[in-house]
């Protein structure tokens, strides 16, 4: 595409009244990655400078616009959402190639095989106007400008205004244009206003183009491919689509799925060869999965990186983690801020690790909180451990160190060290820095008290009878109650 210049225009104004969120549709995810972005990033691919225009939240949408590009995409604001045609009129002082392609922003499912065959149809029929159409038999898809054949020459009706038979359109218009400066120039003015939605649509260009037997070429391209995002059922349906490209491309590349329908995977995610992902996995954000692990059923991982072999077991939540080769997480673990899993550690079930880097070969395999913690190799954590990190005004931080054995149920109150290959006592409270090689004792002494359990027993057997002698006399009391109340009275009663 570089015989004559060319530069596009993205359509983002828009109010999206039909998704009636209150928010504009174009800032909606796809596969993590917001809808407007699809057009501008394909055409950065295709090296086409850009100009989109904004109107309604134009702050929100510039904003991820910048986030994506940087400066390289330039802005005009549409003030009043007065139609597609009105847009694209704001942005006459913009025009300065020798062809203009217009996009809605709003079809994210859009490749650029399809605009480089626009292109190429527009070129060698030297046509004034090309656009891209596609077979849709669906007449409830109301949404879309029907385009009509006519002995010499071509129209688009918008389906709103659209009072003919279905029968008499022979496709849809997909909203992508390409036009000569030069057209654009001479007739953009001529656009009129809708007589039934007040509104000035780009789709009028085609009908200008046809009046004054202007050339227009056309292409068709498959619906799935250009299907426009205006409700949030159509919003879903595109998100399947592309769903179902992300997940066929890594079985592509040997990745086993054993539930592909529900397992969601953002476009930025890579997952190495021999991984296998279960049911229900969320894989989000910037998450990359070396080759050959296991992710089991319901886990969900952001922007986390899981070397190759490690297994993460079913519903685990991990956040900003580094997960090592060989590693085994879950179930029900809970990792996030920053946390790094050594090489063949195990973080077992009901465990959470936040913001702490815990070593190589380490286990903490139950029920256990480590926070703002530096866990070293070869250390095991005892079930129902916790470290305390936090006092009410700041956190603080603990440091085990390799070969450390940490006792069952401690409590480990920070800023404190455990040093190298000690021990701590099962049920310690640990306050003071346990040295290198000792055993950190830290709870109360236990004394036995002989014979005690018969006294116990004894106390128990009292009390069962002293309350079995106040429930019966307080049985008896409201039995004579009833009887006065309720029963007829006896003949010595009534003389
Ligand atoms: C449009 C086409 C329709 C086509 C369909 C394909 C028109 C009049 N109709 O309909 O023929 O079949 O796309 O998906 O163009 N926008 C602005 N300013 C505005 C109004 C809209 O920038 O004043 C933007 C929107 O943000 C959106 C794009 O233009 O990205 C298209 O607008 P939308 O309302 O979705 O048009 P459709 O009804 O889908
Ligand atoms: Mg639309």
């Amino acid at each position: 595409m570089t015989e004559h210049t060319m530069q596009a225009i993205v359509l983002a104004a828009g109010k999206s009244t039909r998704f009636n969120t209150g928010n504009t549709k174009l800032l909606e995810k796809i596969c993590g990655q917001e809808t407007v972005a699809f057009s501008t990033k394909l055409l950065e691919a295709l090296k086409i400078p850009t100009t989109v225009v904004v109107g309604y939240q134009k702050e929100l949408i510039q904003d991820v616009i910048t986030k994506h590009h940087g400066d390289k995409v330039s802005f005009v604001v549409q003030q009043e959402q007065l139609g597609t045609g009105h847009a694209l009129a704001y942005t006459r002082n913009t025009w300065n190639a020798d062809h203009i392609l217009i996009m809605n922003a709003d079809a994210p499912l859009v490749t650029d095989a399809i605009i480089k065959q626009l292109y190429e149809k527009h070129v060698q029929s030297n046509a004034a106007l090309s656009f891209v159409t596609a077979h849709n038999i669906d007449p409830s898809l109301t949404g879309y400008g029907r385009v009509i054949k006519h002995e010499n020459g071509t129209k688009i009706i918008e389906a709103r205004d659209y009072k003919g038979q279905e029968s008499e359109h022979c496709c849809i218009n997909a909203g992508i244009y390409l036009a000569k400066r030069s057209f654009l120039e001479k007739y953009i003015d001529k656009i009129e206003k809708s007589d039934v939605t007040q509104e000035f649509y780009i789709t009028d260009l085609v009908n200008i183009a046809d009046e004054n037997k202007e050339a227009i070429s056309t292409i068709v391209a498959p619906f799935d491919r250009i299907r426009g995002v205006n409700t949030l059922q159509e919003l879903w349906a595109t998100e399947q689509i592309k769903r179902g490209e992300i997940i066929r491309y890594w079985m592509h590349h040997g990745v086993r799925f054993a539930f592909a329908q529900n397992v969601y995977i953002d476009l930025s995610i890579t997952i190495g060869a021999g991984t296998s992902i279960g049911c229900g996995v969320h894989l989000l954000g910037s998450t990359i999965i070396g080759k050959n692990c296991t992710i089991h059923d319901f886990s969900a991982l952001y922007n986390t990186t899981v070397e190759d072999d490690a297994i993460i077991r079913s519903h685990c939540i991990i956040k900003k983690a580094h997960i090592g080769q060989q590693a085994e997480i879950g179930p029900f673990a809970h990792i996030k801020n920053n946390s790094i899993i050594g090489k063949q550690a195990i973080v077992g079930n009901f465990v959470e690790i936040n913001n702490s880097s815990i070593g190589n070969r380490t286990k903490a395999k139950h029920l256990t909180y480590i926070g703002n913690t530096t866990v070293g190799n070869d250390v095991n954590i005892g079930a129902g451990t916790i470290t305390c990190n936090y006092d009410g005004f700041s956190k603080h931080k603990t440091i085990i160190e390799d070969g450390a054995f940490v006792g069952s149920n401690n409590t480990i109150v920070a800023p404190v060290k455990i040093g190298e290959k000690s021990y701590t006592a099962a049920g310690s409270v640990i306050t003071k820095d346990v040295p290198k090689d000792a055993l950190g004792i830290g709870r109360s002494r236990q004394t036995n008290k002989d014979g005690y359990a018969q006294v116990l027993r004894e106390r128990a057997k009292q009390r069962t009878e002293k309350k079995a002698t106040i429930d019966s006399s307080a049985s008896g009391l409201s039995f004579m109650g009833a009887r006065k109340t309720h029963e007829p009275p006896t003949t010595s009663e009534q003389s």
